[in-house]
């Protein structure tokens, strides 16, 4: 089939590539014509496992390519993806100003039927409103389907995830859109559900509200574990031998971030309240997690005492394993905080110093991990990069003024770090 996809940000890049391998003709527009130009020659705006080399096979055989034109990307295509931000407003609420520019010009360049499907993270209804913006703004009157299609990838992951999905689902108003969204995900084999347009939508800021909550709950039992002298990963696996409960999203943490669970959780708590439901379970998911890295912080100062002045080493930047992703990244606001308290840090991340670089400055980035311990105070894992478990941690102790290590991410087996003669705190054991 024939697709488009507006916005080639991290959904949009993985989504209209993956397509491509699933053997559609696709189509990549974005306004930004330098990424444009960037892709077009072969470059990669974003790091994701395993994406550089599907978008190199699928340009040569002919079945990607990339465009800063919508109207084209309208006119050549059956399908048209939406996959634009829809970034935060300042009252929690959410920016659909993109989604809304991209209708527009949808509605301008449409001449034959379309199926125009919405990706981005919306608030419930807003399929609607497409709807109505694209026949107000459609001269021509075309016939045309609005689809509700949320994405489920996690960055790090997003091209398994794509490829082999849980489920896909897919909200319409009318039949009439139902095979042809079946065809396009059908080489993918998973269960799809198809459903009205308002559950759809609603099914994205659920699933995210209850992941984050999972996290929340997690981080909130890992206090409870530390003033018991319980073991917090012995709690999650055996709670998450349940079926019920499932183990995955109950690793306890410095708490969560990234582009989508915090901007996901104000959203919906903003939206439950625009429908007159005081969301109140989830404002404690988000105070817990502003908690978590409090109490994070306070462990490192309460133990170094005074902070002013100690070198601190910091071992991951990105907000998770796997990208370079910066943004909402619990490792980069620990590093400023910490820099509040007027810690000298030297940093490490194996994907995310460039873009670290641009928000984080004063700090000196190191280019191998092992030398980050080198003449520091403490050393600080924010993020868990598998690598990190393979840290010289004989040569850490050794080059270190003190070795003390505060991991954020309970990466190292807490008896055998104190074996090795470091003062090890982690979070919940
Ligand atoms: C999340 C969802 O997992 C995806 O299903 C969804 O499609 C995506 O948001 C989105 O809405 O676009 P992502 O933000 O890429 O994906 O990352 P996650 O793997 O969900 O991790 C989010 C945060 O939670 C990270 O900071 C991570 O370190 C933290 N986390 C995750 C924990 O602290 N503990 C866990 O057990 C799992």
């Amino acid at each position: 089939m024939k697709i488009s996809i507006i916005g080639t940000g991290y959904v949009g890049l993985v989504t209209g590539t993956c397509f491509a391998e699933l053997g559609h003709q696709v189509i990549c527009v974005d306004c930004d014509e330098n990424k444009v130009r960037m892709l077009q020659a072969g470059g990669m705006p974003i790091y994701e496992p395993g994406l550089e080399e599907l978008v190199r096979k699928n340009v040569a055989s002919g079945g990607l390519r990339f465009t800063a034109s919508t109207k084209e990307g309208v006119e050549q295509s059956q399908a048209i993806f939406i996959a634009v931000p829809t970034p935060p407003l300042e009252d929690g609420g959410v920016d659909l100003s993109f989604v809304e520019g991209v209708a527009r010009e949808i509605a301008t360049s449409m001449t034959t039927y379309k199926i125009v499907v919405d990706k981005s993270t919306v608030p419930v209804r807003t399929g609607e409103k497409v709807a109505e913006t694209i026949k107000r703004y459609c001269k021509s009157k075309v016939e045309f389907d609005v689809v509700s299609n949320p994405e489920f990838l996690r960055e790090g992951f997003a091209v398994s995830d794509f490829l082999h999905p849980d489920r896909v689902v897919i909200g319409v108003t009318s039949q009439r859109p139902v095979q042809a969204m079946k065809d396009i995900y059908g080489p993918c084999e998973a269960p799809i559900i198809v459903t009205d347009i308002n559950s759809a939508e609603l099914i994205k800021h659920a699933a995210n509200s209850f992941l984050a909550l999972k996290i929340s709950y997690i981080n909130a039992l890992s206090v409870i574990c530390e003033q018991s002298k319980a073991n917090i990963q012995e709690v999650a696996n055996g709670i998450g031998m349940d079926a019920r409960i499932g183990r995955p999203f109950l690793d306890a943490s410095l708490g969560f971030g990234g582009s989508c669970f915090p901007k996901d959780l104000s959203a919906f708590i903003k939206i439950s309240e625009q429908l007159g439901y005081d969301f109140a379970l989830l404002k404690e998911v988000q105070k817990i997690n502003t908690h978590q890295m409090d109490r994070f912080v306070k462990k490192i100062t309460d133990t170094l005492w005074v902070v002013k002045d100690k070198t601190i080493g910091v071992l991951g930047l990105a907000f998770k394993q796997n990208t370079d992703d910066i943004r909402m990244s619990p490792a980069i606001d620990l590093c400023h905080r910490l820099q509040k308290e007027g810690a000298r840090l030297r940093a490490y991340d194996p994907k995310a110093m460039e873009k670290a670089r641009a928000v984080l400055t004063g700090v000196e980035y190191v280019n191998d991990m092992n030398e980050v311990a080198d003449g520091c105070d403490a050393l600080v894992i924010a993020t868990e990069w598998p690598e990190f478990k393979k840290l010289d941690l004989e040569r850490a102790r050794r080059k270190m003024t003190h070795p003390i290590l505060f991991d954020g991410r309970n990466l190292f087996d807490a008896a055998g770090m104190e074996r090795l003669g470091f003062i090890y705190k982690s979070i919940g054991r």
